[in-house]
């Protein structure tokens, strides 16, 4: 008997079949809001033909009951849309328990709120460092001069990387984060860039463990789990997604929020004379702005979801950013309200795989939000000639500002901060 197709089943079952297409749609590109609002005008559960056909779920409670359903929904083959599967895997993203369970429990220590916190001052210093270099300019290139920079400097500080690969490591992360898959049409430039980042990480596990030192990876490659060391596959899925997670969505978060801010005064006064609603406000550009706005499931069995079809292998895409803007679940959804509160947003995601490194995402942005709405007040867009980069993550792909007001540090200040 042939298998009756995911499209041929959403027709059966009068469901809308279109085109949403999140990585080549231009129209995307140029406001992706408009298209997550639109979803949810699409429907709660709708089947896209794009890149081999995936259903899409747009609601907060359905997305949420998936991911409360881990054996029903796997994230065995998290994929992105065009591109091949990489030789290796993602780790822990695309385990399944019992599993994807140990290697939680390995990262835990390192990711955990207390583990942050004593991180803080680290964190603080770099984005300290990164302002003060900036201060004195006109303006800058916000994503390159500081939403990328502060991230990748934490992360390959934790994780023990030297400096020097810092610009390096950001083009190969973005590179494979986000294949232009209309301009590289055979992922190429993914390719290397994934090759390169694999070599790179195997040199290093290999001289971390005859030289451990003082950093995440030296203690995650010399770790056992029930007795026995990791096996160098596992450390190095591992390590890749710390490196490509603990950099490349905050930045894109970050990079989203000045964005909000440098449009809308109001909001940046409020950010720039009252630190204390920073962690609010940190809450909401998650809720609107997280740098993940989709992720992924494999129907594991065959299931009838709410009355849809689902086959086991079937590919299905939840649009986070469309729960975080469902009218049944926020009030005035589309209002960007730095003060909302309660906020029980799904950018971080839900349930089992929700992010690992979220207190570290939170620190980085209301840190790097304090710092530069100390020194850095007021400012202006340079330009509005940019566009959004969509791939499972998002972020612009320039973000020029122009400084209107810049004012020293002042010590004593600073130290009220800290
Ligand atoms: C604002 C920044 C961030 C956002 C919006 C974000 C978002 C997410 C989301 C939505 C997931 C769930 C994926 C899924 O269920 O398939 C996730 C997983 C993950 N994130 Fe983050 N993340 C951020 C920052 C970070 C940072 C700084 C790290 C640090 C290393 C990190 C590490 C991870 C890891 C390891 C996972 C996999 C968890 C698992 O599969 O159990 N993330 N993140």
């Amino acid at each position: 008997v042939r298998a009756v197709s995911a499209e041929e089943r959403a027709r059966r079952s009068q469901l809308p079949v279109v085109e949403f297409d999140i990585e080549l749609n231009t129209a995307f590109r140029r406001d992706p809001t408009v298209a997550f609002r639109g979803a949810l005008e699409i429907g709660k559960i709708f089947y896209s033909t794009a890149a081999r056909g995936f259903w899409v779920v747009s609601s907060y409670e359905l997305i949420a009951e998936i991911l409360h359903q881990p054996t029903s929904f796997s994230s065995r083959e998290v994929f992105n849309f065009y591109r091949d599967y990489l030789a290796f895997r993602d780790i822990p993203t695309q385990l399944d328990a019992p599993e994807h369970v140990v290697i939680r429990r390995l990262i835990q220590p390192y990711l955990a709120l207390a583990s942050i916190t004593g991180v803080e001052p680290a964190i603080r210093k770099v984005a300290q460092d990164l302002i003060d270099g900036l201060s004195s300019q006109k303006g800058c290139r916000f994503n390159e001069d500081f939403a990328e920079r502060l991230p990748a400097i934490v992360i390959m500080n934790q994780l023990g990387l030297p400096l020097e690969f810092e610009r390096q490591a950001i083009s190969w992360n973005l590179t494979v984060e986000y294949p232009d898959s209309s301009v590289d049409f055979g992922y190429e430039k993914h390719r290397a860039a994934a090759k390169a980042l694999e070599d790179m990480w195997l040199d290093i596990i290999k001289d971390r463990r005859a030289h451990p030192q003082d950093d995440w990876t030296s203690k995650i490659v010399n770790s056992t789990i029930d007795g026995r060391p990791l096996d160098t596959n596992t450390a190095l899925g591992l390590l890749l997604v710390l490196l490509r997670a603990g950099f490349e969505t905050t930045a894109g978060t970050l990079g989203l929020s000045v964005l909000h801010l440098a449009t809308h005064s109001e909001d940046r006064q409020l950010i720039a004379g009252d630190p204390a609603a920073i962690p609010t406000a940190v809450e909401e550009f998650l809720r609107c702005y997280g740098g993940s706005p989709i992720i992924s499931r494999i129907v594991s069995g065959d299931i009838d979801f709410h009355g849809v079809p689902m086959r086991e292998g079937d590919r299905l895409v939840l649009l986070l950013w469309s729960a975080n803007r469902d009218p049944s679940a926020f009030e005035e959804p589309h209002r960007v309200d730095l003060l909302r509160e309660p906020n029980r947003h799904l950018g971080f995601g839900l349930g089992a795989h929700r992010c690992a490194g979220m207190h570290l995402a939170r620190a980085e942005l209301r840190i790097a939000l304090e710092e530069w709405h100390h020194c850095i007040p007021e400012y202006h867009l340079g330009t509005d000639n940019f566009q959004y980069q969509l791939s499972q993550d998002i972020r612009l792909t320039s973000l020029p500002l122009v400084f209107d007001r810049t004012r020293q540090r002042s010590l004593a200040t600073t130290e009220g901060l800290t």
